[in-house]
């Protein structure tokens, strides 16, 4: 799956762009991009042009996080075929998009969000694609609407617990996880604060059965020690159009994120996750990885020839076999 956003979304977020001048676009951009900086959250989006202009903004990045992270759901559970999805704080509709595109056999889809204008935006921009014209979207708290909204084989909080407080976040995980037929999986920014939200949470639903299906090779407690902390990174292309929305130069991004995927069903697959971009120089490439027993580097010298340009292919984030500590 690629990390840019399917043509029929970004066709219909360009037309309705059309209204919005580019500058109106990106000072609403700006806006609340800097509330969320200063530990605000999404009321910062007040009209249908600030749901827009988030959209234009942060949706292709968000959509390249997900979209890693469904993959990497999809390496570890390839037999896995969900029917519906229950997308949960789903703003403008980003991992039902995402969700969609990976996974083909969905036919339901049920989004919830307190957000107003994000849902018309979401809604409007749905109806550009046959699959996603029926989505279920229903306006309110999240927790309050979980109490009755229909189970879900796939399950996805998306850039959604960070707007929560500490006890609302755990409701929020109960009440996710008592809604998961199957799989549960949850996004969040790949900083620190991030991290701690998702180990928090990946440790409350493995106490409730869970097993960890993506990053990783667990269902033990996390080896990193701070300050480190599991993160991963996608890079996307930014348009001009997107450049110009955020002011900045370089005609990429790198969207960094920290998740976890949870099931009910026993993980068969386990392989080792790589934690940062591997390092390559003339002697060696040297890898490090969660693995089934803790951290470990892994180093694939030069003179192993083979291994060593296979590994020299590598990515941070990519899922290994533990003992060839090779890909496929
Ligand atoms: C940062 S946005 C992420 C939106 C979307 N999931 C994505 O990945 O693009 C967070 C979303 O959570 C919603 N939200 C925050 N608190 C909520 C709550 N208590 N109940 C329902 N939705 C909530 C906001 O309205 C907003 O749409």
């Amino acid at each position: 799956m690629t990390p840019d956003l399917p043509a029929e979304l970004k066709a219909a977020l360009e037309r309705k762009a059309e209204g919005l001048s580019r500058n109106d676009a990106a000072r609403r951009a700006n806006v609340i991009s800097q509330a969320y900086r200063g530990g605000g959250d999404s009321k910062a989006i007040r009209s249908d042009d600030d749901a827009l202009a988030y959209a234009l903004a942060r949706m292709p990045a968000t959509y390249a996080a997900l979209a890693a992270c469904l993959s990497a759901m999809i390496e570890t559970r390839p037999d896995f075929a969900p029917a519906s999805l229950l997308d949960v704080g789903a703003g403008p509709g980003t991992a039902t998009w995402a969700a969609a595109e990976a996974l083909s056999s969905l036919r339901a889809f049920t989004l919830l969000d307190s957000n107003m204008s994000l849902r018309n935006l979401a809604i409007d921009v749905a109806r550009s694609a046959s699959r996603l014209s029926e989505i279920d979207y229903r306006q309110g708290d999240a927790v309050k609407l979980l109490a009755d909204a229909p189970n879900a084989d796939l399950v996805v909080a998306s850039y959604l617990v960070g707007e929560l407080g500490t006890a609302e976040r755990l409701r929020l995980a109960d009440a996710m996880w008592s809604k998961t037929s199957d799989t549960l999986m949850i996004v969040e920014p790949g900083t620190p604060a991030g991290y701690a939200r998702i180990i928090e949470l990946r440790a409350c639903l493995i106490a409730a059965g869970a097993h960890v299906a993506a990053p990783c090779p667990h269902d033990n407690a996390c080896p990193l020690i701070a300050p480190d902390w599991c993160h991963f990174s996608q890079r996307l292309a930014r348009s001009r159009a997107h450049k110009h929305l955020k002011g900045a130069e370089l005609p990429y991004e790198d969207e960094k994120f920290s998740y976890v995927v949870l099931s009910r069903k026993t993980i068969v697959r386990r392989r080792a996750r790589i934690l940062a971009q591997p390092k390559i120089s003339k002697v060696a490439v040297t890898i490090k990885l969660c693995t089934t027993s803790g951290i470990e580097a892994e180093n694939v010298p030069h003179r192993d020839k083979t291994n060593y340009s296979r590994a020299k292919k590598l990515n941070w984030g990519d899922a290994l076999d533990e003992k060839k500590s090779t890909p496929e």
